[in-house]
């Protein structure tokens, strides 16, 4: 039988990518770049490093325009929007610390809800039909897991997830208002994990508030030891339980979202829809890099569930991406990048 060439054209969209410098916006890029789009970049440099520019240009082997300015600076971000004509936008832009966010509550409201009420603004004054939302996880509170896409928003435990909760809902009130300005809200889970190249991964300011940061510290001989914040959940091992999720799987879910023909409002989990407690990720860590970790078990950490992972049937289902790295390359990805860091 002769199979008819099936030319599938993926058009070239030309795409604003805000925080493309940070953690996943500069690992979308990649993917972004790979797949023939066009990216611009606009970071304010106050949770990413400059070099990471350089990084992304060695591994793409292109040159990428990059604005250095805050999201909620309304003016220069409009003369971007003039001078670009974006097909699309990726809103990666915020601060995301959950402890610092109980102190900065305000920082916290006008940084992640004013940018994301002024780039729709311009997005539909402007004509940029798809509007890719930073969304997460943490907007479903201390629900019941497994979460899919229509399980309840609870009252998240701190101002961080309240932005997301909040943002989501303005998205979305005004999708139903403005027919053709349509959002995608992406509901990440726990990406972690790096580039294979160990030139992009987590680089925290500070004492990583996150598990995997802390970790590769740990075994780097950085920090002393890995505190586990409590060992006496209703979990496999009494650990928390989280869907962690490799940071180039959830790049790719980006790409697929951007891609997708989609109208209106959309919603998707991005995990994949297994939970992993604390104590297997340091065993994991430990023997896919032949490492002890220096670890004691404490106190519980306020505001931290049980247990959280994805239902991830509709992203497979409507935008035709799963997840497909495990554990093991992500814990290996992870060491790889933090052994990089000079
Ligand atoms: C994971 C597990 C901790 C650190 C948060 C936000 C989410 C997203 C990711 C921004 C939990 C345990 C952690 C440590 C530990 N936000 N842990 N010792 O809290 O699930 O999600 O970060 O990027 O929106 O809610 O992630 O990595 O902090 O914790 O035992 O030093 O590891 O108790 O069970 P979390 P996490």
């Amino acid at each position: 039988m002769f199979y008819d060439r099936i030319i599938i054209e993926v058009i070239s969209l030309k795409i604003l990518v805000t925080g493309g410098l940070g953690y996943i916006g500069s690992h979308t890029i990649v993917e972004l770049v790979k797949k023939g789009h066009d990216v611009v970049i606009v970071d304010d440099l106050s949770n990413a490093q400059l070099e990471t520019l350089d990084k992304l240009e060695s591994i793409t082997n292109k040159r990428l325009p990059f604005y250095e300015m805050n999201v909620t600076d309304e003016k220069r971000m409009e003369a971007l929007f003039i001078q670009e004509s974006f097909d699309a936008l990726i809103h990666f832009a915020g601060f995301k610390a959950v402890g610092e966010s109980v102190y900065k509550p305000l920082e916290y409201y006008y940084n992640n809800v004013v940018s994301t009420m002024i780039l729709a603004k311009l997005c539909i004054k402007h004509h940029v039909a798809k509007f890719i939302f930073s969304s997460s996880a943490t907007v479903y509170g201390d629900g019941v897991a497994p979460f899919s896409e229509t399980s309840p928003l609870l009252r998240t435990t701190n101002p961080y997830g309240e932005t997301k909760a909040m943002s989501e809902r303005i998205l979305m009130d005004t999708a139903f208002a403005n027919k053709g300005f349509n959002p995608v809200l992406l509901r990440y889970f726990n990406p972690i994990g790096a580039h294979e190249s160990g030139l992009l991964g987590e680089l925290p300011n500070g004492v990583p508030n996150n598990l995997m940061p802390y970790v590769t510290q740990v075994a780097k001989g950085i920090r002393e030891k890995l505190s586990v914040y409590g060992n006496d959940y209703d979990t496999i091992d009494g650990t928390g339980v989280r869907d962690y999720i490799h940071v180039v799987d959830l790049a790719k879910g980006h790409v697929a979202a951007v891609e997708a023909d989609l109208n209106g409002a959309n919603v998707f989990n991005l995990g994949t829809g297994k939970g992993t407690s604390v104590l297997e990720i340091i065993k994991a860590f430990e023997s896919e890099n032949n490492i002890k970790l220096n670890y004691q078990i404490v106190d519980r950490r306020a505001g931290d569930i049980a247990t959280s992972y994805a239902d991830v049937k509709k992203a497979k289902e409507v935008l035709g991406w799963e997840a497909k790295l495990g554990i093991k390359e992500m814990v290996r990805d992870a060491w790889h990048f933090e052994k990089n860091i000079k």
